[in-house]
């Protein structure tokens, strides 16, 4: 694509670099930091994760199994105290429930309507939590639409690393990301602006837009997604046990090289996850599964049909996984 001269006032530089600078991951994380509480004390958030009824399906199915009587639990983020209260129906002896939200108030209200006495509830961040006994388990949902960016890895790790029993339970403890070439339903697919022709109009001097290049232009998260076919068998890029994942670790070079096995086009690379509490039970973001509350990010490439015969190559470099404005990717088609 031919590109005309960019403009280069003043303005347009400082939009370029303002867009750089959000993509740091300290300044994700800390912006993140900064949104997390307030953000879940919305009921807009707690409304959409009580409906999902798929997530609930599997945090229900997997109390009954895992937690035993006379377990001690703890909750990591309890919200309205939804998973709190399933584990304490499970026969937990006690379920330590935490949350540095205000939420929290209404979370103990429902408990008190419906009789729950076995559940504690803990005003602060996990990081200040102590017990003067060891868990049993811990529970969580702290999953991102791109699955680590709600900063799983360090909170869970923190909290393993001080409270768990050796042999302890994390539910769910096995995340898994995938990274799908996809095509996207026609009419609600994603060109670039600059490749717009509209009635003979041609768009492509919208390719020196400032945030062109920017992660907030290139991803963007759809809900629903407009899935129309993968086009190479799945198969996850990453796999995660929090039993095991040290808080420190979070950088990765991902590369990948997939046979298209379905002809189509490619609009992206559709990103998911899969949740596990064991080899049975689990939940997923997948267009191709029941429907959740998670919104699905698309990596956007510019459109062009492929078939059998053609590979897709991924190169995607995650400075910080719980950071998604932090990741680089590269994606060839030959
Ligand atoms: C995705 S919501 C899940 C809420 C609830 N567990 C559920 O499944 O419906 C995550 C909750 O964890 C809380 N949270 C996130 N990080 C936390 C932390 N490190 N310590 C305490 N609460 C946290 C948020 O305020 C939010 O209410």
């Amino acid at each position: 694509l031919r590109r005309s001269k960019p403009p280069s006032t003043l303005s347009h530089r400082a939009l370029a670099l303002g867009h750089r600078f959000a993509d740091h991951p300290r300044v994700h994380r800390l912006l993140y930091a900064l949104r997390n509480r307030r953000g879940f004390t919305d009921l807009y958030q707690h409304d959409r994760m009580l409906a999902d009824e798929a997530r609930i399906d599997a945090y229900r199915d997997a109390f009954a199994r895992h937690v035993k009587a006379d377990d001690v639990v703890v909750d990591l983020g309890t919200g309205t105290g939804v998973l709190a209260f399933l584990a304490a129906r499970s026969g937990a002896r006690v379920v330590h429930a935490i949350e540095h939200g205000v939420v929290v108030e209404l979370a103990e209200a429902v408990a008190r309507d419906n009789g729950i006495e076995n559940v504690e509830f803990h005003r602060m961040h996990s990081t200040t939590f102590e017990l003067d006994e060891k868990a049993d388990v811990i529970i969580h949902e702290q999953i991102g639409d791109a699955l680590f960016d709600e900063g799983v890895i360090a909170n869970i790790g923190d909290l393993r690393d001080r409270v768990l029993k050796p042999g302890g339970l994390i539910l769910p403890g096995r995340l898994e990301l995938f990274v799908e070439p996809v095509q996207l339903l026609d009419g609600l697919n994603a060109p670039f602006a600059w490749q717009q022709q509209i009635e003979g109009i041609d768009f492509r001097a919208l390719a020196n837009a400032p945030d062109a290049e920017s992660h907030g232009y290139r991803y963007r998260v759809f809900r629903p997604f407009p899935f129309q076919q993968f086009l190479c068998e799945t198969e996850p890029v990453l796999e995660i046990d929090l039993l095991t994942v040290d808080p420190a670790d979070t950088a990765r070079l991902i590369s990948y090289e997939r046979p298209v096995t379905v002809p189509g086009r490619i609009d992206g690379l559709c990103v998911y996850f899969r949740a596990s509490f064991d080899d049975e039970i689990s939940f997923s973001s997948s267009p191709e599964e029941r429907p959740t509350n998670w919104g699905t990010p698309l990596w956007r490439v510019e459109p062009r049909d492929v078939a059998p015969g053609d590979s897709v190559r991924l190169d995607l470099e995650a400075r910080d996984l719980a950071s998604p404005r932090s990741w680089r990717w590269q994606v060839s088609v030959g």
